[in-house]
């Protein structure tokens, strides 16, 4: 993947669990997602206690490298 951007490749990951995240941030908004971005990465890698919380299996190996590889591209919109 050369560019990897918010809106084309993480919001896509996250837009179903918006409803139920609500109550802390909106993981579909751009600005909410990048500043709580470390928080999210470390959660959606956490071996013990995964997000998205059960009963939803957690996000692939690929799904979890293109996050990081968003953030350390810059966290492009
Ligand atoms: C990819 C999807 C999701 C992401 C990125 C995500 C992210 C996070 C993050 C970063 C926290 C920690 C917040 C903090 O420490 O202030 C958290 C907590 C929490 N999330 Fe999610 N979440 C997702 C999906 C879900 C789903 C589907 C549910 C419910 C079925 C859920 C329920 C909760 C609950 C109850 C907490 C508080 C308890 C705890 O920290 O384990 N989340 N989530």
């Amino acid at each position: 993947m050369a560019t990897i951007s918010f809106a084309n490749d993480i919001q896509p990951l996250f837009t179903q669990f918006r409803g139920q995240m609500l109550w802390r941030l909106d993981l579909t908004s751009y600005d909410q997602v990048k500043a709580n971005a470390q928080l999210i990465y470390n959660r959606i890698t956490d071996p013990n206690d995964p997000m998205p919380a059960a009963p939803f299996p957690p996000l692939t190996k690929d799904q979890q490298n293109a996050f990081k590889a968003w953030m350390d591209g810059g966290m492009l919109p």
